[in-house]
């Protein structure tokens, strides 16, 4: 059994005061659910510490929305895994679609940075999914098969083991527009066959595939109860309390 996995990627929104009120507020509303259901909310870095603060006596994990491949030196403005594991860090999202399309980001250097989170011992959340002309034109399982390649490729049995993977059309983050249940369960069920023919049976039934784009209060139960969907990744509804902890509980 699959245990859920539900993350918050706050994205570069709240300062510090309205992120810590709206960790304690997840804390407080997910006090119940300790065991039952892995939590984990991602704020931008500079609030990291301040947010962990918030999270240190719960059950809710801390991660980062992003990585940078090297371990230190002359690469300004970037974030390595031990200065993440430094301020608490569980996970760091690699690969967001955002980081993708809005600012460039290569299968090749996604490849180096869930490599590099995972040597540092950051789990990371793997960010797939198609562009809305990807999906128009057929070519979801093409893309996704490329990124689920290029972006796992090296990865051994064991280092996969610390990876979850996130499928997130880019069509349907931040619009809306959720992906149908079956829209998803379609391509959950493609990236758990990759996950079988790229590493083994076992990796492609132990590690979770969460879904990611426009998950409300409303949808997530159903999207949940797909075979292949064992998680959420939530945005823009996971920077209200209420909302997100609604999410959090319709996937226990
Ligand atoms: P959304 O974002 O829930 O606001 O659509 C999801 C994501 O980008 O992770």
């Amino acid at each position: 059994m699959r245990k859920s996995f539900v993350a918050g990627n706050w994205k570069m929104n709240t300062d510090v005061n309205s992120g810590v009120k709206l960790a304690e507020g997840v804390v407080s509303g997910c006090n119940d659910l300790a065991g039952k259901i892995d939590i984990a909310v991602c704020p931008p870095f500079v609030y990291l510490q301040q947010v962990g603060k918030a999270l240190q006596t719960s059950h809710i994990a801390l991660g980062s929305q992003d990585i940078y491949f090297e371990q230190k030196g002359a690469f300004t403005g970037e974030i390595s895994a031990s200065m993440l594991k430094d301020v608490g860090c569980t996970y760091a999202i690699c690969g967001h679609s955002e980081r993708r399309h809005v600012i460039g980001e290569t299968d090749d250097l996604i490849n180096k940075k869930v490599q590099a989170a995972i040597t540092g011992g950051i789990l990371p959340i793997f960010c797939v999914g198609e562009l809305l002309d990807e999906r128009k034109a057929n070519k979801t399982a093409e893309v996704v098969t490329r990124q689920m390649k290029k972006g796992l490729a090296g990865l051994t049995e064991e280092k996969m083991a610390a990876v979850t993977v996130a499928y997130e059309p880019v069509w349907a983050i931040g619009t809306g527009l959720t992906a149908t249940p079956q829209q998803a369960q379609e391509v959950h069920a493609l990236i758990r066959k990759l996950l079988a023919e790229m590493f083994d049976r076992k990796i492609a039934d132990t590690i979770r595939i969460q879904y990611g784009g426009s998950v409300k209060p409303d949808n997530a139960r159903e999207l949940m109860n797909q075979e292949d969907v064992d998680g959420l990744l939530v945005g823009g509804a996971s920077l209200k309390a209420d909302d997100f902890v609604a999410i959090v509980k319709a996937s226990v």
